[in-house]
Order: structure tokens, then C-alpha cells, then sequence
């Protein structure tokens, strides 16, 4: 398949009527967009409400998570399959399933889940332009044709007639004005049935980081030897900047506690089905096999546990919880 197929093959992502090439509106729904190499982008050159024009900036200047010019699909497959919780997650998504991956950033998620399962359709949808383009570039490279890119406003997404079997949002909704509002946004997208698997940064998980940023305010730059990421001697100078431009210098960011984040989800119409870490449990059980709910101390024994990961902790606070959507 030629890099120029890749681009003209798309579809519509609010009702997947095929687009017809060139063109910048759909001919199903009346959606109108602007065609940027494969990545439809609804937003255009529409002015961003100011907060989140600054969000875009920063990932403008350090597109998340960042491509090594020797990336490629088959090194990406192999990266993602050693991480225990993406492993866990194409294991526990259908062959044929429909992937949503809200605030993809540059889609290496959406990128590893396509790629592992070619008859998937996976649209990844984000706000920032330049990690879209980046999302392209490594999708004409890796050939992946049954990965979409949208760039669009979170709380403005163009995918109201589309549930999707399996919505993930990995490290977005902190970095918006209204979290809780984010969170509908993103969950309104499972279909009935369908699974949430939503990443942030839990209240207290991010302690620790939240004393690393302390410190690296008053050194004037953050000290290496603290940071699992900073620390590792195979990643490159720009993996590791990009890494303290979303860690340290983040323009807006909230921590929200694991309860309250449950609480709305079962208010949303979602049954718990379990917290990440751990990916999966001894027993190998599934992401998706459901787990029974904690009680109040049993949540907040798993919350100082994710906090005394300390320096080991890789993610620096960042939980996921995954939930069905059952009404
Ligand atoms: C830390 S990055 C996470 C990228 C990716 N999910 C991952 O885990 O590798 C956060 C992403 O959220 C996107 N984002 C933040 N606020 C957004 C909004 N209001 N609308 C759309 N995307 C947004 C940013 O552009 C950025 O790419
Ligand atoms: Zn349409």
C-alpha cells in the first residue's frame, strides 16, 4: 500500500461514511474539516480557548510521546509487548474491535494497537498539531492503514454517533481546565458494553513527583538521579527533554484522587472492573476481567501502595482505571 492510499483511504470519524478524496466536508454528516497529509483536522485554524492554545504549545515544542528516528513498526510492536500494561491490553481488545484513543498525542498507543491487530479500526483523536504530524509520519512509515488521526477539542469531539467497544484517555484529562467534565466527554464514547480504560495522575501516586518538582525548583533543573525516566542510561537528550517538559514545566495540571474518579464513573453508568497497576494479576487474569471494587480502606491501601513505588515508579503517579459501561 503507497504512502498516498494511506492518505486518501479515510473515513468519516463521527459517521464513518467514506471520504471522498480532497474533499473537506463529509458527504454523510455535513462534517467539515481541513485534510493535513492524513490527519483530519477539525479544529482548522479555529482560536483555542486560551488554556488549552497553551497545552497545544507545549506539545508543539515536544510532541508526546516522542518517535526515535530509527522507530519503525516492527521496533514499536517489540517496545510496546515488553510493557506489561499495553501487552495486557492487546491481549484483553478483540481482533476486530473498535479503538478509540482520546489525547492520543503523537499515537503510539493507537500506532501499537493497530499494528498488533490489522483488522481493528483505531482512530486516535488530539488537539495538538504537531503531534498528530508526527502520528502521520510514523503511520505512512510503519504502513498502517487502519489507523485514523483526528485532531480535535476534547470537549468538542466530532464522534457523538460513534460509541466505540473500547475508549483509552492515557495522561489527558489532568492537563484540561475541567477535569471532571473531560472524563464525560471521553466516557460518553463506550458503547453499552464497552470498556474505559482512563490514565491520570492520582492524587496521591504523584506525592513523590510532586516533591521532585519541588526540588527541581530550587536546583533550577531537575536532579536526574531522582527520576526513574531521567535516570535511564538508553534513553537519548530529546526523549529525556520531552520528558521534563510534560513532567516538570506542564502549564496545567491537576491530581485527582482515586475515589472521586470512581464515584463519577459509576455515576456515568460504569461498574468497576479493576485499577492499573498492577497490569494484570498473578493469576493472569485479563485487563478486562472484572475485579471486586475495594472498600474506602482497601482503596486508600492501594493508593499509599502506588505511592511507595517511590523512585521505582516509571509513571510517576499516573493510575489507570478501567470500567465497563453497563447503563
Ligand atoms: C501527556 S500527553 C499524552 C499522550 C498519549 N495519550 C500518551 O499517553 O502517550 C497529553 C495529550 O493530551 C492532549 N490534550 C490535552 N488537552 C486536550 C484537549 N483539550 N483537547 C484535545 N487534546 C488534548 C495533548 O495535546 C497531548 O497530546
Ligand atoms: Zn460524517
Amino acid at each position: 500500500m503507497s504512502a498516498t492510499s494511506l492518505e486518501h483511504g479515510s473515513s468519516c470519524p463521527r459517521c464513518w461514511a467514506l471520504l471522498a478524496p480532497c474533499s473537506s466536508r463529509c458527504e454523510g454528516c455535513g462534517l467539515a474539516f481541513v485534510r493535513r497529509g492524513g490527519v483530519l483536522d477539525v479544529i482548522g485554524d479555529t482560536l483555542r480557548e486560551a488554556r488549552a492554545a497553551q497545552v497545544e504549545a507545549l506539545y508543539t515544542r515536544h510532541p508526546f510521546p516522542g518517535y526515535a528516528p530509527s522507530d519503525d513498526g516492527p521496533t514499536l510492536l517489540d517496545r510496546s509487548r515488553r510493557a506489561p500494561f499495553l501487552a495486557a491490553l492487546d491481549r484483553a481488545v478483540g481482533p476486530q474491535a473498535t479503538v478509540l484513543d482520546c489525547g492520543s498525542g503523537t499515537a503510539q498507543l493507537a500506532a501499537f494497537l493497530a499494528l498488533a491487530g490489522p483488522r481493528r479500526r483505531v482512530i486516535a483523536v488530539d488537539g495538538c498539531r504537531a503531534s498528530l504530524a508526527c502520528a502521520d509520519a510514523f503511520r505512512v512509515k510503519a504502513r498502517i492503514a487502519n489507523l485514523h488521526l483526528v485532531r480535535a477539542e476534547l470537549f468538542d469531539l466530532p464522534l457523538a454517533g460513534r460509541p466505540f467497544e473500547v475508549v483509552v484517555s492515557r495522561g489527558v484529562v489532568h492537563h484540561t481546565p475541567d477535569p471532571a467534565r473531560a472524563i464525560e466527554c471521553v466516557a460518553r464514547l463506550v458503547a453499552p458494553g464497552g470498556m474505559l480504560l482512563l490514565g491520570f495522575y492520582e492524587s496521591l501516586a504523584r506525592q513523590l513527583h510532586v516533591l521532585r518538582c519541588r526540588l527541581a525548583k530550587l536546583a533550577g533543573r531537575p536532579v536526574e538521579a531522582l527520576d526513574p525516566v531521567l535516570r535511564r542510561a538508553d534513553l537519548d537528550r530529546e526523549k529525556k527533554d520531552i520528558w521534563i517538559a510534560d513532567q516538570y514545566r506542564h502549564p496545567l495540571e491537576h491530581l485527582l484522587p482515586l475515589p472521586r474518579v470512581v464515584a463519577q464513573l459509576e455515576q456515568l453508568g460504569f461498574r468497576w472492573v479493576r485499577s492499573v497497576p498492577p497490569a494484570v494479576d498473578e493469576d493472569g487474569e485479563g485487563l478486562f476481567d472484572p475485579t471486586p471494587k475495594p472498600g474506602a480502606a482497601a482503596m486508600l491501601a492501594r493508593r499509599l501502595g502506588w505511592l511507595a513505588r517511590g523512585l521505582a515508579d516509571p509513571d510517576a503517579g499516573l493510575v489507570f482505571v478501567v470500567a465497563q459501561r453497563v447503563r
